[in-house]
């Protein structure tokens, strides 16, 4: 077929000791708030864990309590509405698979939580599907509801482009193109399947100082007990 393989980006998490960007997790986050999730559950992050990483407390705190959220039963035994807290996980767009499928001309938008992990070439990929739409090669036709993208494996996706210039505005006054959106989404996306990104390279940059300072200790060491034999 005419799939296409993701290029690699120069993230700039690429490098061994690099952190991800977290102002661009925070864009991200508004790109998937405000397009992705009216298709795509992120069902396993809770609001907590925005916390330090895109926003702070209070700001987690809001963005959680602009959602609502069925509790209960309550002591008339009722179920009931309530404002989200931080210990709520993002809410999903649709109640079952059915209903998502329904909406979605038969395919079903997978959740997004690990969705960098789960596909060959992560948010290399993903940077390519969001941006990579283009007119079907002269001679293929789709059938209705089926999209052209030369990244998806088989090349007919059942989701339409999502993205375009200015579809948002980014809280941080950062230019809303096709692109940006798709960058930002991809590295909230990275975050959000390896939240322990930041933390694993600093542990690897910390342990690398630790062992370099114990080898020197160690050559030192040898070479003055073994200096009386040479
Ligand atoms: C599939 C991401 C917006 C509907 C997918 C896939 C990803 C993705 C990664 C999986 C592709 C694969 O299987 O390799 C996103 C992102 C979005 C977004 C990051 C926001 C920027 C939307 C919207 C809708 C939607 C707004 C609905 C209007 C779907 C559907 C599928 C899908 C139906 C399944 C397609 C198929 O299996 O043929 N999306 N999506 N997506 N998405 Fe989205």
């Amino acid at each position: 077929g005419l799939d296409l393989h993701a290029p690699h980006f120069p993230w700039s998490h690429n490098g061994i000791f690099s952190s991800l960007d977290h102002a661009s997790i925070r864009r991200g986050y508004e790109v998937y708030k405000q397009v992705c999730s009216a298709c795509h559950s992120m069902k396993y992050l809770a609001y907590r864990n925005l916390i330090d990483v895109s926003h702070t407390e209070d700001e987690a705190k809001e963005e959680a309590a602009a959602i609502q959220v069925t509790d209960g039963p309550n002591e008339e035994g009722l179920m009931f509405q309530r404002p989200g807290k931080l210990s709520d996980r993002f809410p999903s767009p649709y109640t079952n698979e059915e209903a998502a499928r329904n909406a979605n001309n038969g395919a079903l938008p997978p959740d997004l939580t690990y969705i960098t992990a789960a596909r060959h070439g992560g948010e290399d990929y993903l940077f390519s599907l969001l941006t990579g739409y283009t007119d079907p090669p002269g001679g293929i036709t789709l059938r209705d509801g089926l999209y052209y993208n030369p990244y998806f494996p088989g090349g007919a996706i059942g989701m339409a482009q999502a993205l375009y210039n200015e579809l948002i505005e980014y809280s941080d006054g950062t230019p809303a193109t096709a692109s940006q959106m798709a960058k930002d989404v991809a590295i909230f996306l990275k975050w959000a399947a390896e939240p322990e990104h930041d933390d694993r390279k600093k542990m690897a940059l910390k342990a690398l100082m630790l062992f370099s300072f114990l080898i020197s200790v160690a050559y030192y060491w040898k070479r003055h007990k073994w200096s009386v034999v040479k």
